[in-house]
């Protein structure tokens, strides 16, 4: 049996084993995933060791914080992870470790999916993690010419402006409670509001002196609703959480692993639904 795995430092809430091993079964791939929590970086290196010497495993997923250091022990790096300089998804082909990401896929078929447009469209990004990064670059491929982006800490604003020079403005916090800018798409990349602190919002709509967005997109999804997209809900703007991205990149990572696979969209509904029953229950 084949093996594929999630690299990350807390995973006891992921339910990407549940996507994955759906996708598998139902295509009849005889292959199992699972999770492999990593407490430091010479554990990472110790898991990159095992994955070469096994002639079994195919490739992993890899989730928080080991996204941009996991590229110290890729062979290749695909044109994507080139720019935005972390991977989600690395293949063992042929003795080597490729990298990719399929977050940005994921982003933005979910925005197309929900049926937002982001053309000349006034776009905030809250947060400069490597979730921002991964949905600047997927707004960029979508053909956003213009995107602000703020965070917490303004210093790490600078090392994302670097990457996407050409379309990103660096707005500091404290300016969305002073000017007047009106944005019509807000999107929350920070892990605020996230399972277990779910009364936290990474979004002030009290203090945000201009008029209201039209659509606001939070990328968590345990909860489903935040108290990010519970406050926008209320203000009668429209929403989307981050499930679909979440199974779209699994999707994307599982066409990587086994190429020229097809998964249909009755199966990726049937699979959306049921990651919603599963989050819904934890919550
Ligand atoms: N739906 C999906 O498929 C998907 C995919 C990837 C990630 N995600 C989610 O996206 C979130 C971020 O992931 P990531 O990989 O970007 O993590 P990361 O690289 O660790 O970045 C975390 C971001 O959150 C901000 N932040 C954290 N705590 C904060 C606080 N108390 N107040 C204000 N800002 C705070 C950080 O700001 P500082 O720079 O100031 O620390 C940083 O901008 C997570 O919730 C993750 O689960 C979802």
């Amino acid at each position: 049996m084949k093996k594929l795995f999630l690299i990350g430092k807390s995973l006891k809430h992921s339910i990407s084993p549940f996507i994955h091993n759906r996708i598998l079964s139902e295509l009849g791939i005889d292959a199992v995933y699972s999770n492999v929590e990593l407490s430091d970086f010479v554990k990472l290196k110790e898991f990159v060791e095992m994955v070469r010497k096994d002639k079994d495993v195919v490739g992993f997923n890899i989730t928080i914080p080991y996204k941009e250091d996991i590229l110290e022990f890729c062979d290749e790096v695909s044109e994507d992870v080139r720019i935005i300089k972390a991977a989600n998804t690395v293949k063992k082909k042929n003795g080597k470790l490729l990298a990719y990401n399929t977050d940005w896929i994921g982003f933005k078929r979910s925005l197309e999916d929900i049926g937002v447009d982001v053309k000349d469209k006034k776009i905030l990004v809250l947060g400069s993690g490597g979730a921002a990064k991964a949905c600047i670059y997927g707004l960029y491929r979508m053909g956003v010419k213009e995107v602000f982006v703020t965070n917490r800490t303004y210093e790490k604003t600078e090392s994302i402006k670097s990457l996407f020079e050409d379309i990103l403005k660096i707005i500091p916090v404290e300016w969305l409670k002073k000017y007047d800018f009106k944005y019509d798409i807000i999107i929350n990349t920070t892990s605020v509001g996230m399972f277990p602190n779910i009364e936290n919002s990474p979004f002030d709509f009290e203090n945000y002196v201009a008029g209201i967005p039209v659509f606001v997109y939070d990328i968590i999804y345990n909860p489903l609703k935040t108290t990010f997209l519970k406050e926008a809900e209320i203000r009668g703007i429209k929403t989307g959480n981050g499930l679909k991205m979440l199974v779209y990149q699994a999707v994307e990572a599982e066409k990587i692993w086994f190429g020229g696979i097809d998964i249909t969209s009755n199966l990726i509904a049937e699979i959306l639904n049921e990651c919603e029953r599963k989050v819904a229950k934890v919550e």
